[in-house]
């Protein structure tokens, strides 16, 4: 099969997909600094899967570092998951995402060059589609712009990527665009565990199941939407995870770049989400109506024909999965 190397692999989205990729038959090589994630994440992953993984606690930007990776192993494809992804914190500290974002993703893309690597699979976000665009996004939406510099600097390594294809014909690359990632695997033995105020809709939600904090901010109910509260698409982590298995084989099998968005296609509102948490879980979740967020669009969903038709991948599971899930790993921290 192959050795696949992971940066940022034992973050929400890494984690998971750690373990899709290692029960697909590959070895799989982590680099994450343990910035916004836990020493325990590998160990936890091993014992989902029963393989060792190989682990670096390293920054993805130092050079030096990543060069002993690639001495050390023969890497076969990479996954770059490793960057700064908090919008609303990107708004107040843009240097610090251009800085940290770009500088990764470059000095990944020399080593591999340096060592012959030619696979690059790029964790993107819905957030490159500007809202002037019509929903449900597709891979053609037009480039309106970014709402904010985390944005931008997926934009940015998008294009960075484009070019890198267009020199190097060997290259493949595949830029998966995700929607809205919740969930946590059905072990509960690893999710999304957000340091201070989560940022995000679910681990708030699941905070506030919890008794952390007292209610939940629903942060405007004025939008065009059905109940008034923001639409997004959904998406259980360990479907995104699969969606990278996918796009790992399209790559051994295709040169050049596509993009792919990896969602439902469904939209649910914020108060969709907390009633349906509700009755699955058996837990109320408080809620009080506050100011729209800054930055916030009403309605963002995906359209997912591509990524069935070219990857053969689909969402499995349903929003009252990725409610169950989120609260059993909430209630095993
Ligand atoms: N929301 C609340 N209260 C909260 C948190 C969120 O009402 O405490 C609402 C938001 O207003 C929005 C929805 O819940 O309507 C989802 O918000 P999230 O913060 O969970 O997710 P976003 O859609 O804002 O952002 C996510 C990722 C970004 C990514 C973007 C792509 O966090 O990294 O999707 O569309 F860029």
């Amino acid at each position: 099969m192959g050795k696949i190397l992971l940066t940022g692999g034992t973050g929400f989205i890494g984690s998971h997909t750690a373990v899709k990729v290692i029960e697909s038959g590959y070895d799989v090589v982590i680099a994450d600094d343990l910035s916004n994630s836990d020493a325990s994440v590998k160990g936890r992953i091993e014992r989902i899967t029963g393989k060792g993984v190989s682990f670096y606690q390293v920054d993805v930007a130092d050079s030096a570092a990543m060069e002993e990776i690639f001495d050390a192993h023969e890497i076969d494809a990479v996954i770059h998951f490793a960057g700064y992804k908090a919008v609303g914190e990107s708004v107040v500290r843009p240097l610090a995402y251009y800085r940290n974002n770009l500088d990764t993703a470059l000095t990944l893309l020399e080593t591999m060059q340096r060592h012959g690597c030619k696979s690059f699979i790029f964790s993107s976000s819905a957030t490159v589609y500007s809202p002037a665009n019509d929903v449900p996004f597709t891979e053609e939406s037009e480039d309106l712009g970014c709402t904010n510099p985390y944005g931008w600097t997926k934009f940015m390594i998008e294009q960075i990527l484009k070019d890198v294809c267009k020199a190097d014909p060997e290259m493949s690359v595949v830029l998966l665009r995700y929607f809205n990632p919740i969930g946590a695997h059905a072990s509960g033995l690893i999710g999304e565990n957000p340091s201070g105020v989560p940022n995000n809709l679910m681990p708030y939600i699941t905070q506030v199941a919890q008794g952390i904090r007292p209610h939940l901010n629903v942060f405007g109910d004025d939008y065009p939407t059905h109940d008034g509260t923001g639409v997004r698409d959904y998406i259980h982590v360990v479907d995104l995870a699969a969606g990278h298995v996918a796009a790992l084989e399209y790559c051994t099998a295709h040169k050049g770049c596509e993009v792919f968005n990896l969602g439902t296609g469904q939209g649910y509102s914020v108060l969709d989400l907390v009633k349906t948490f509700e009755r699955v879980n058996g837990v109320e979740i408080p809620y009080e109506i506050t100011d729209r967020r800054a930055g916030d669009i009403a309605v963002s969903y995906a359209d997912v024909s591509k990524a069935r038709e070219v990857l053969g991948w689909k969402a499995e599971k349903g929003i009252e999965d990725m409610c169950r899930d989120a609260w059993r790993w909430q209630q095993s921290l």
